[in-house]
């Protein structure tokens, strides 16, 4: 994908809904600072988040505004210019079961100001990216998302899992003393600068992962402005193996302590290894670190093998979230772009509110996992059939989701016996997915 989605006009249908209201839905001239920084407050405030520094708003407007960003206004205000609703979204590459991706809309910064929440503008919006994104021919839209209760509705389900780790520093003990490799702290530059190559080669084999926008690396890193307190505190080590070579970086900051210095917090903010040895000894760093009683970490994988290298295993806890949703727009191209476990027949009746994943589809694997995919009328006898919404759907397509717990929960139904055993054979991803950031 090139950047020319970032003018793609919005969609005429959101559009005339919107004026009649009397709203206005388009794009923000991303090349006026001050239309781009009006936004961008907006954006802000949506999110509870402080009026921003001119600072910051120039750091913004360095990092994101290559990304297709709409609001919606309403004129009649005082302060018309400052746009009632926000969005920004942008092609991104989604890796998908097999190393490879797919072309995905990422949908960012929804946002519709409490003064007009709940008249049906986030509606038009969600629908207006996704008309638009299947208009750009585009197979798929995801997103991270604040609540879990909102975007099921638009033919997303969650796809993706995250746990935030809080572990006992106490109880954290490795059942393994072997060492190897060096640590050693770095400045945020040398992050800066090695780190999105190791991540790159990461992203490649780890379903769920996109390509992380070189913004967020500052904001890890504690280079953008705005937030002195994580910038002041944050500290990067980076652990280099026998030979010298870079192959992972932690990103933590150490907080409280008071008059007991045992009981420090050390928060990991990003833990990157690029093979075992990595990532073993950076989480053996930050749990060995002095005068820390508790080390929490966000949005780590479901699977962590930190669980199974530790003497006590209940010096963690996990509490999972739901983090990436997608949302199939175009079944057969979605299908076609990943490589399933084995030789199967399957076909998908797919239900779809908003029309563009409805049909019935046959997949079709030969023993290398590879697809062949079309749409159909009516299922061959050798196929197992499965009907289910695209919500669903999208639920299980990157392998990351058990087919039986959403057959016993009546997400999906199983039309020939035992369909849900071939869909798990065929459908399981060797590798959690797993997604590190937030967008
Ligand atoms: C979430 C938000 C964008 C909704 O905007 P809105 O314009 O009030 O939403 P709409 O009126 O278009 O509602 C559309 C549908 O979503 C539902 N909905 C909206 N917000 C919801 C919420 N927070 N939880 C559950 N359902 C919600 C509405 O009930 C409506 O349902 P229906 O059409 O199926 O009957 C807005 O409340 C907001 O900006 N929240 C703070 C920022 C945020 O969390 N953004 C989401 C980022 S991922």
């Amino acid at each position: 994908m090139t950047n020319d989605f970032a003018q793609h006009p919005v969609d005429e249908t959101s559009a005339a809904s919107l004026a009649k209201n009397r709203l206005h839905y388009g794009l923000v001239d991303v090349s006026n600072r001050a239309a781009f920084a009006n936004w961008l407050q907006a954006d802000s405030r949506g999110f509870h988040g402080p009026t921003l520094s001119n600072e910051q708003v120039d750091s913004n407007f360095a990092g994101v505004t290559y990304r297709r960003t709409v609001g919606v206004w309403d004129e009649s205000l005082t302060a018309p210019n400052i746009p009632v609703a926000t969005t920004s979204s942008w092609a991104e590459q989604l890796t998908v079961p097999g190393g490879l991706s797919i072309d995905a809309w990422a949908i960012s910064s929804v946002t519709v100001s409490p003064t007009h929440r709940r008249r049906g503008i986030a509606r038009s919006l969600l629908e207006g990216e996704l008309r638009s994104a299947a208009d750009m021919g585009l197979p798929m839209a995801i997103l991270t998302v604040s609540e879990s209760t909102i975007y099921a509705r638009f033919g997303f389900g969650p796809a993706v899992f995250a746990s935030d780790l809080s572990i006992d520093t106490q109880r954290a003990t490795f059942l393994s003393s072997e060492r190897v490799g060096t640590v050693q702290h770095v400045s945020a530059d040398e992050f800066i600068d090695q780190a999105p190559e190791i991540f790159e080669r990461i992203r490649r084999f780890t379903p769920g992962q996109i390509k992380v926008w070189s913004m967020r690396w500052d904001q890890i890193s504690g280079l953008v402005p705005g937030d002195e307190e994580y910038t002041k505190k944050t500290r990067i080590v980076r652990y280099d193996d026998d030979n010298g070579t870079p192959r992972g970086f932690v990103v933590y900051r150490v907080t409280g302590g008071g008059i007991d210095l045992t009981n420090h917090k050390l928060t990991v903010d990003y833990l990157l290894a690029e093979n075992a040895d990595a990532y073993t000894a950076l989480w053996r760093y930050v749990l060995e670190v002095d005068l820390v009683r508790e080390v929490r970490a966000e949005l780590r994988s479901v699977d962590e093998p930190l669980l199974w290298q530790l003497s006590d295993r209940r010096a963690v806890t996990a509490t999972p979230v739901d983090h990436l949703w997608l949302r199939i727009l175009d079944v057969p191209v979605a299908l076609s772009a990943r490589h399933y476990s084995g030789s199967a027949v399957i076909g998908f009746a797919v239900t779809d509110g908003l029309g563009f994943a409805q049909g019935n589809f046959l997949l079709e694997t030969d023993k290398a996992g590879l697809p062949h995919v079309t749409s159909i009328d009516d299922f061959p006898a050798e196929a197992a059939v499965v009907e289910l919404s695209v919500s669903a759907l999208s639920s299980l397509y990157l392998g990351g989701v058990t087919v039986s717990s959403l057959v016993a929960s009546g997400q999906v139904r199983e039309n020939t016996a035992n369909a849900a055993v071939t869909l798990e054979r065929v459908f399981h991803s060797p590798t959690t997915p797993w997604l590190s950031v937030w967008f």
